[in-house]
């Protein structure tokens, strides 16, 4: 498995690039798959403002671009402290590649670790659309 400071510099290298002009809020993640491999994204923000996609979500998608059907962990970065966890949206989306992720906030000076799991208590998911 990938050390976890490798994806902390993965998602704080793509944080530098965040591109946040009206939030000013920067924000990274890196998701390492089933098979090690590492994918990171940052936040990107919209003058037609709803448009806006996280950072979680821009790494989930390199991720799935590049084949990846299973997520063993994702950090998130930010620079606020106590490290902020993971929208519900990004939650929501990243539960496609299974709940049992563990899911690690860092800021400058904190970290949080969770299971997905328990980040989004009883899930919807693709069991329900085969009930
Ligand atoms: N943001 C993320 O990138 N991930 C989250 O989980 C929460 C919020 C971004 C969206 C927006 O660019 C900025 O943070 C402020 O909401």
């Amino acid at each position: 498995m990938t050390a976890p400071d490798a994806l902390v510099a993965a998602a704080r290298a793509a944080m530098a690039n965040a591109y946040a002009p009206y939030s000013q809020f920067r924000v990274g993640a890196a998701v390492e798959d089933g098979t090690g491999r590492v994918f990171a994204g940052c936040n990107v923000e919209s003058a037609s403002y709803g448009l806006t996609i996280c950072a979680e979500r821009m790494a989930l998608g390199a991720a799935v671009a590049a084949g990846a059907r299973q997520l063993r962990r994702v950090v998130v970065t930010t620079e606020v402290d106590p490290a902020a966890a993971p929208c519900g949206a990004c939650r929501q989306l990243l539960a496609e590649l299974g709940l049992d992720v563990e899911v690690v906030a860092v800021g400058p000076a904190s970290e949080r670790r969770w299971l997905l799991r328990d980040l989004l208590p009883d899930a919807f998911t693709r069991e329900a659309l085969d009930r």
